[in-house]
């Protein structure tokens, strides 16, 4: 799967964005290193902090399934009534879960820029200087 399929990908989770309060949709598609892809999409509450990411849902959604190893995530984020257009970045708590699971030299993030352009980045460009698993071996 390449990026600009992998993106595509996150355009169609992005459907299933539950976010009625914000109206801001965010889908994402996580690819496994077995080349499995898992979606997820934002989920709102009423409650506000109770709400989930997309990255994160696609993560326990892939997690939930048994898989631990993966290559890369693509992210498309804009407003409901948006044409397309604008990134949405993973947040810090995002970017934290990915280094439980995700070498962050090796990761990449797959930012759509509307469902036409994207850009690459690096977990560790992301998130420099990360807390993992490894500091507590
Ligand atoms: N959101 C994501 O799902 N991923 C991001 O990368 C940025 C923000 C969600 C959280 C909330 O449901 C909505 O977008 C507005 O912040």
């Amino acid at each position: 799967m390449n990026d600009k399929d992998l993106v595509k990908e996150a355009v169609l989770a992005r459907q299933k964005s539950y976010s009625p309060y914000s109206n801001y949709m965010v889908g994402a598609a996580l690819l496994a290193k077995n080349g499995k892809v898992y979606h997820g999409c934002n989920i709102e509450n009423s409650g506000y902090s109770p709400s989930n990411c997309a990255e994160r849902t696609a993560f326990f959604n892939a997690v939930s399934q048994g898989e631990r190893e993966f290559s890369a995530i693509a992210i498309a984020g804009w407003a409901k009534d948006a044409q397309a257009g604008g990134q949405a970045f993973p947040c810090g708590v995002c970017r934290q879960g990915m280094v439980e699971f995700c070498r962050p030299k090796e990761f990449k993030i797959i930012v759509a820029n509307g469902d036409q352009d994207f850009t690459v980045h690096t977990l560790e460009e992301l998130l420099p200087h990360s807390f993992g698993p490894d500091n507590l071996k």
